[in-house]
Parts: structure tokens; C-alpha cells; sequence
């Protein structure tokens, strides 16, 4: 198992070893190197076993730091980031040739973010290189909130934990890219469409599908907890059936389903809270004697409209 510490010096020392190690974020955690050394970030895609065709985000500390990785940023994209850096937003940008063919999977545009985490702001502050961080998860199952999910699953593959507490959002980042001018949202996150709208005006969003080749990491099935998790619809009545059966609800109980086997987003329906709660729930609920999760969609508006993204994807099995 990997040891896990709020010692930023070994994390440093680690890194500039290029070995990969866990960081926290405001998101989710993130499985973490020198984006610039390429047989370091060999070793994400092998520990997370992730697909080669599948991109990474680079993490660094300051808008003024992305010159040194991006060729141009327009006015407009300055003003976004200006606004929502540090936080749970992604930009796609024309990328330098420092970054390694590797971390973009040949792509032109590099995914670029400054993480809203004090121990890894001040860890990105100390080092001389970005970091390549995909989410600390073999590839497929839910995205890790503690770094105790992080140790469960890749601790016998790092070394170190570096412990930056439960992440405050919950949920990945918001990935905006733009074509000829346009925002386009590739990735609903923790920060809201409603939100990027206010700067940049009306953004596309692209919905994922299963197979979609210029987007190859947006595959369907995602987020998957083990168990099958099935969308119940507004009412539905759950017939008697000899399975044992959880639910994962918005704020209000299921009435066919044993009280002790449910668990709630957000008593408040505090769309924020939800977020933060997700994919630990779902950890639970996967862990625990049942058969099957039922689980049920928020409104479709600010966080929900995230949440419910991670929600389909995870009920998807291909
Ligand atoms: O909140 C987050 O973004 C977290 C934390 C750790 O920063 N990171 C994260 O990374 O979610 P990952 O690798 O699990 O998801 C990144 C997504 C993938 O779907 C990938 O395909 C897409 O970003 N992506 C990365 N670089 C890209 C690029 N150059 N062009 C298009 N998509 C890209
Ligand atoms: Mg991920």
C-alpha cells in the first residue's frame, strides 16, 4: 500500500524522481507527473491502465505558468480563465511542443488547469514542470474523493498519497474548448454551463456517445460503479423481486425500498452537496450486501446537469 502524508517535500522529491504519485483537488484526485517526461507519463497510462488514445490535463499553478505550454490565448479565453482559475475548469488550447505527443494523444490542443487545492497549488509552486493528471481511478470505475479511494485501488502501483482531505466539488472538471469562436463544453463538471455562459455567452455542449473518435476519452460508459445501477423513472412503483436492492437518491427517500439500504445526495436538494456526496455514495453502495443500485436523475439545470452526466454514464454497461 502506498503511504499517505501531507509531506509536500517528499511529494516534490517523488516527482522530480519522475514517479507518479496521488494529489488531491478541489474535483477528484489525480494520478500525478511530469508532463514533460514522457516515460513518466508512460507509467500514468499503465497504472491507471488507460487507453494511449485517451489525453491527459496538465495542472499548473498560474495563468501567467501557461505561456510556457499554449501558443495563444484570445482575449476572451483569458477573461474565462481569469475568472474561473483556480477551479474546476479545463481549457482546450493550442498546445507548445514541449508537451509531449504522449500527454495530448497526438491532438494539436492540450487540456490545461489550475486546481483550486492549497497543498497542490503550493506543490505545482515548487516544481518546474506541469503535472499530467488523469483521476487517480483504474480506468472506467468511479473517480476517487479521498485519498483513501485512491490507496484502495492503485496503492500497490505508488508510492505516495499526498493528503489534501475530501474534495470540496466532488466531480471533475468543466472541459471548454472553443472552434472558430465558439465555447464548446466537452465535459460537463463542477464548474456550471449557467456560470461560463456569463462570460463567453452562448456555449454548444457535445453529448457523448459511445464511439465518437475526435473525442475519444468521452466514452459512454464511465464513473461504473460494479454493481448494476439502474434510472428509475418519477414514480415508478419497484415490483417485490428476491434481489436486495440500495438506492441513491436526490433528497427524498424511495418508499419501496428498505430505509436503511438508501442514501441521500442532499436532504436540502443543495445541488453543491450532491456533487461532493456522488461518487463516495456510490462507492458505498457498491461495497455494501446488495444486488442491484437503483438510483434516480436531478433537475436538469446548474450542478444537476453534471451530475446527472456521471449518473447515465454510470448506469451505461458497454
Ligand atoms: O477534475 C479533473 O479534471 C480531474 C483532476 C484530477 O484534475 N482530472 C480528470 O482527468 O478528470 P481525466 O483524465 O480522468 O479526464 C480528462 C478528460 C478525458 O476525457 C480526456 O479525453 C479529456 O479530458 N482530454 C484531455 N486532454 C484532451 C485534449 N487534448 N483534447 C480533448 N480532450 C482531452
Ligand atoms: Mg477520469
Amino acid at each position: 500500500m502506498a503511504h499517505i502524508g501531507k509531506d509536500i517535500e517528499k511529494a516534490i522529491r517523488l516527482l522530480n524522481d519522475g514517479e507518479v504519485i496521488g494529489i488531491p483537488t478541489e474535483t477528484v484526485y489525480g494520478l500525478a507527473g511530469n508532463a514533460l517526461n514522457n516515460d513518466t507519463v508512460a507509467r500514468i497510462f499503465e497504472v491507471k491502465n488507460r487507453p494511449s488514445f485517451d489525453p491527459l490535463i496538465i495542472h499548473t499553478n498560474s495563468i501567467k505558468r501557461f505561456q510556457n505550454y499554449i501558443s495563444e490565448i484570445d482575449e476572451r479565453v483569458y477573461t474565462l480563465a481569469e475568472k474561473f482559475m483556480p477551479g474546476p475548469l479545463t481549457l482546450l488550447l493550442p498546445r507548445k511542443d514541449i508537451i509531449p505527443d504522449l500527454v495530448t494523444s497526438g491532438l494539436e490542443n492540450v487540456a490545461i488547469r489550475i486546481p483550486n487545492h492549497p497543498l497542490t497549488l503550493e506543490l505545482l509552486s515548487q516544481l518546474e514542470f506541469p503535472l499530467a493528471a488523469p483521476s487517480a481511478n483504474p480506468f472506467g470505475y468511479i473517480s476517487p474523493t479521498n485519498a483513501i479511494h485512491v490507496n484502495n485501488q492503485l496503492g500497490d502501483k505508488i508510492k505516495y498519497i499526498l493528503d489534501g482531505g475530501d474534495c470540496q466539488v466532488g466531480i471533475e472538471s468543466t472541459i471548454v474548448g472553443f472552434v472558430d469562436n465558439e465555447a464548446i463544453i466537452y465535459r460537463k463538471g463542477g464548474l456550471s454551463i449557467e456560470a461560463i455562459e456569463t462570460i463567453v455567452g452562448k456555449v454548444n455542449v457535445i453529448e457523448h456517445s459511445s464511439s465518437n473518435p475526435l473525442a475519444p476519452g468521452m466514452l459512454k460508459s464511465h464513473y461504473a460503479p460494479k454493481k448494476p445501477l439502474i434510472l428509475l423513472n418519477k414514480n415508478q412503483v419497484i415490483e417485490p423481486e428476491k434481489k436486495k436492492i440500495a438506492y441513491l437518491g436526490f433528497k427524498q427517500y424511495n418508499p419501496f425500498i428498505p430505509v436503511e439500504n438508501q442514501l441521500l445526495l442532499s436532504p436540502n436538494g443543495d445541488f453543491r452537496e450532491a456533487a461532493r456526496h456522488l461518487f463516495a455514495y456510490m462507492r458505498y453502495l457498491d461495497a455494501m450486501d446488495v444486488d442491484i443500485i437503483y438510483t434516480e436523475l436531478l433537475p436538469e439545470k446548474e450542478l444537476g446537469r453534471a451530475i446527472n452526466d456521471r449518473i447515465r454514464r454510470a448506469t451505461v454497461k458497454e
